[in-house]
């Protein structure tokens, strides 16, 4: 195609978009425009324009009364704003997900440096994991870091009770997203995306994913889309590829559960440490959460009945149903602990006396006292 009539039609289409006041389309189309063109001193100049561009920024900041999108008939409210997000506690993070996270936020921070360097920030990620490993934390937690407000469209409420309206919801939802500078999280992911050939999921839901994908290509640079899911299989790959970065939370390993356990009691437990070393055996694998709630569990439990926190802790131990090698290694490291008895070590693992006095005495730790 001819130069000129190349740029008469780029024309026509910024005009299009401009006088249909879709400021956001203006942008990604300036972007595209700055990435393909040849002309360096054309692009620089364009990367310049957008990224001094005056931001709507702080609609949300300055008015928190500013009306969050509704659905038209029922006036639910599609979005739900943390202007501050906040955390109960600081998150625990495999390392390669911690270095994800921090490189997102630095990206943001050190903006020059990328736009120096002709890149843009990552605009869309995507995370994947079990339930209860700090997906939905992390999003808060780069918000946190970024001082923007966090906006989550939890998609699987929208869609149940809204299925008819969702597409013009959420092109509504995320058309209001991409106008502020903020974090979005578009939470359980899966309930839209669907794979596009599964029979059941014709008509509505077609459109939906169809909209998800434009807006995906289309986000601006300024925004930053966070995606979660705890079913990738049910994601159809065309929408897995849209995402510019993926990251993959996973269970704890033995060293993440002990951290979180000592969190958990270091300031109500005298003997936070041990009990950390040996919780960590018996729940390492299950999920943040699920230890979260255990721990609390056997906290309220002591505080109702005004006995020691570790009694109920030590409970914890029993329930648990690892593999026989795992409980030796369990009932070996509470009698070493000296937090309990040979006795009650066996009594809570299972594991014979014998047994723990064998071991004990192989690694050299049968003190006269622990017998
Ligand atoms: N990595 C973590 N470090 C510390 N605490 C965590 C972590 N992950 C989860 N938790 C605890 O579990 C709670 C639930 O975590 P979160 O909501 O982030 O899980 P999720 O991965 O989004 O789960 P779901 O898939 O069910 O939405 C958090 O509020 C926090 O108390
Ligand atoms: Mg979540």
């Amino acid at each position: 195609m001819e130069d000129s009539e190349k740029n008469r039609e780029d024309f026509i289409h910024l005009a299009r978009v401009a006088l249909s006041d879709r400021q956001q389309d203006v942008y990604a189309f300036l972007n595209r425009l700055a990435k393909r063109t040849e002309d360096r001193d054309f692009a620089n100049s364009l990367v310049e324009l957008l990224r001094k561009r005056p931001t709507r920024s702080s609609t949300l900041r300055r008015s928190p009364t500013v009306a969050l999108p509704v659905d038209t008939d029922s006036r639910f409210q599609l979005l739900r704003a943390e202007e501050h997000p906040t955390l109960p506690h600081e998150p625990i993070y495999a390392d390669g997900v911690r270095d994800m996270l921090k490189r997102l936020v630095d990206e943001r921070k050190q903006l020059e440096a990328l736009t120096e360097a002709g890149l843009e920030p990552t605009r869309t990620v995507l995370f994947t994991g079990p339930p209860g490993v700090g997906k939905t934390m992390a999003a808060r937690w780069v918000a946190r870091e970024l001082d923007r407000p966090l906006l989550i469209l939890d998609l699987s409420a929208v869609m149940s009770s809204y299925l008819g309206r969702t597409g013009t919801n959420l092109r509504h939802v995320l058309d209001y997203a991409k106008s502020i500078d903020c974090v979005l999280l578009v939470d359980e992911l899966d309930a839209i995306a669907k794979r596009r050939d599964d029979a059941a999921e014709i008509g509505e839901l077609k459109r939906l994913v169809t909209v998800l994908l434009q807006q995906l290509d289309d986000w601006p640079s300024s925004g930053l889309l966070l995606a979660a899911t705890n079913h990738e299989e049910l994601l159809d790959p065309a929408v897995w590829r849209r995402f510019e970065e993926q990251v993959a939370f996973g269970l704890p390993e033995r060293e993440a559960a002990r951290a979180f356990v000592n969190s958990l009691l270091e300031f109500v437990e005298p003997n936070a440490s041990e009990w950390s070393d040996v919780l960590s055996l018996a729940l390492a694998g299950q999920s943040f959460s699920d230890i979260e709630r255990k721990v609390n569990s056997a906290r309220r439990s002591a505080a109702l009945n005004g006995r020691k926190i570790s009694d109920h802790l030590a409970t914890l131990l029993s329930a648990n149903d690892c593999p026989k090698n795992e409980r030796i290694d369990l009932a070996v490291q509470l009698a070493k602990s000296g937090l309990v008895s040979q006795r009650r070590a066996h009594e809570l693992t299972g594991v014979a006396r014998e047994t723990i006095r064998d071991r004990l005495r192989s690694k050299g730790f049968l003190a006269k006292d622990l017998e």
